[in-house]
């Protein structure tokens, strides 16, 4: 190229400065991330991007959802978390000798590492043949409030579930949710950060609410 083309694709001062301030921004964001993986803090976080559906839960839902898995669980028990990555820090963190495996379509959760397994509800039955029914506990968070989605991940839960099943999800499905997974609505309630415009419930297989009681916990 010659100098006189070069010197046509150069860029006005104000563009350039805008441009290197998105770049300083994005490494910096990018070495806080990867600062925080090299001490496994595991405090990441992820903005909520609307176009995959994502609703975050609020910080008492994740303890409560956190505590009754730790507690429907054994020591060394395994977790599917599927379509609810919010869960997996504190979870993970608290945890102990449970195996943890986070089922998830936004590849920003692959730094998680061989805990994180890509998934399309659209291919229920696309995920590692070894880890089926492998999980003592299943709690799935489907992104979209319609029976197609729902009777897809159901395809998964079974596939994953040895027992135990927990899935939050709009209490329109409520009918849905207990003709293909025999699922019964708990008192909890989930919350989220942003509210939504839906009510949103709890459903689940076993006494997931008595696993929710906070006596002698930490969390
Ligand atoms: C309603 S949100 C549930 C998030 C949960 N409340 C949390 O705080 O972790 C739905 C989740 O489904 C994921 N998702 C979006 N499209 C998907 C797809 N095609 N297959 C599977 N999961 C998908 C989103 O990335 C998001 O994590």
């Amino acid at each position: 190229m010659s100098d006189s083309e070069d010197d046509d694709l150069q860029l006005c001062p104000a563009t350039l400065a805008a441009l290197n301030e998105f770049l300083l921004e994005k490494e910096e964001k990018e070495n806080r991330l990867k600062q925080s993986l090299e001490s496994e803090s595991l405090d990441v976080s992820f903005d909520e991007n609307w176009q995959l559906s994502q609703f975050w839960y609020d910080n008492e839902t994740t303890d409560a959802l956190v505590r009754g898995a730790i507690k429907s669980t054994e020591s060394d028990g395994r977790i599917a978390l599927i379509s609810c990555p919010t869960l997996y820090n504190k979870l993970k963190k608290n945890c102990g000798n449970r195996k943890v495996t986070l089922f998830e379509y936004d590849e920003r959760f692959k730094v998680y590492g061989s805990d994180f397994v890509p998934y399309n509800y659209k291919f229920p039955l696309d995920v590692p043949r070894d880890l089926s029914n492998t999980f003592d506990l299943v709690i799935a968070d489907p992104p979209f409030l319609s029976d197609e989605c729902l009777t897809k991940t159901a395809l998964t839960i079974k596939l994953l579930a040895k027992r135990n099943i927990v899935l939050c999800t709009g209490s329109v499905m409520k009918e849905l949710a207990e003709r293909l997974l025999d699922l019964k609505t708990c008192r909890f309630l989930p919350k989220h950060q942003n509210n939504l415009a839906n009510e949103f419930y709890c459903y689940s297989n076993f006494d997931f609410d008595r696993m929710l009681k906070k006596e002698d916990e930490t969390l």
